[in-house]
């Protein structure tokens, strides 16, 4: 358990509140485990019919916290690791048959935006700004976002996203088919909570089987498993490594150098 992840059931909806609000609920190794743990077992009580999603502070999510993608950046995985976390977690929101709802305030970054895909129905501030950067970051996209989002929008504004930094303001996100309503940021997690208890009045194996029947579960699980190769090896690139320190140090990245410098590593 942490801090950072808060969880309540009430009305046969189980709440999972991003807060770590003085880093912008950046999410934590520990808080991809608390996220999974949380989803098990709502996968697994009766007593919770939905899932909701919400944050306290000014963001939704800042996506993964910068400083454990550094750490992972310089002792990668094996492929014989255990998943990690992040894994873990991602492949529990793209399987769970019980519906999702999320309210999404302020920032959306990254995992904040690719998450929303597995997600059933979502509210979003009208002043909300989700972005998934990942290019950016010398990464590639995740949680089947690569299918998912150009699904939803199209390749031109899923490029755009991903390797332009385009940011969504919320308005947009409501209009292009990522959100089903924008409101004032103030009545977003109501909406989302009156949402949320009303599917949960719902009859339980009709809404699973509706969800099933819309999502190709193979085919996203294929694209996940495919997506995480080459993250796994981005992620320990040294482009990648740069652009966590110059997060760090409040800086562009740099990228023409350090290939350069890689170009004369491997050629010297
Ligand atoms: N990982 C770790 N820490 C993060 C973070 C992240 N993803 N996002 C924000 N923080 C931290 C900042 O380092 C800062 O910490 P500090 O007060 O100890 O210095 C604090 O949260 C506030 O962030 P700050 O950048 O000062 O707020 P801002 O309003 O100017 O900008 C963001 C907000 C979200 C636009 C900016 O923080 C950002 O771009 N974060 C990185 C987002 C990202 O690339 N995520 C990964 C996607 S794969």
């Amino acid at each position: 358990m942490t801090e950072h992840l808060l969880r309540r059931i009430e009305d046969g909806v189980m709440t999972l509140t991003f807060n770590r609000p003085e880093k912008k609920n950046a999410l934590t190794e520990e808080m991809y485990g608390a996220l999974t743990d949380g989803l098990d077992s709502a996968a697994r009580n009766d007593a919770v019919r939905v899932v909701l999603f919400l944050s306290t502070g000014d963001s939704f999510t800042a996506g993964n916290d910068l400083a454990s993608f550094a750490r992972q950046s310089e002792a990668p995985r094996r492929r014989t690791d255990a998943p990690s976390d992040v894994e873990r977690f991602i492949r529990a929101i793209a399987n769970i048959s019980k519906p999702i709802v999320a309210g999404v305030r302020g920032r959306a970054v990254g995992i904040g935006l690719t998450m929303l895909l597995h997600c059933d129905l979502v509210y979003v501030a009208e002043d909300a700004e989700l972005s998934a950067p990942f290019v950016s970051l010398a990464l590639v996209p995740e949680a089947a976002s690569s299918l998912l989002l150009v699904a939803r929008l199209g390749h031109a504004r899923a490029f755009s996203i991903f390797a332009a930094g385009q940011v969504v303001g919320g308005r947009n996100a409501a209009e292009w088919g990522l959100a089903n309503q924008a409101f004032a940021a103030e009545e977003v997690d109501k909406a989302a909570r009156a949402a949320a208890r009303r599917l949960a009045r719902q009859p339980t194996e009709s809404l699973a089987i509706t969800k099933r029947l819309m999502r190709d579960t193979q085919g996203i699980a294929a694209r996940i498993d495919e997506e995480l190769g080459h993250f796994a090896a981005r992620l320990a690139s040294p482009e990648a490594q740069e652009a966590f320190r110059a997060f760090a140090e409040r800086r562009m990245p740099d990228f023409a150098k350090v290939e350069a410098e890689s170009w004369w590593e491997r050629s010297g």
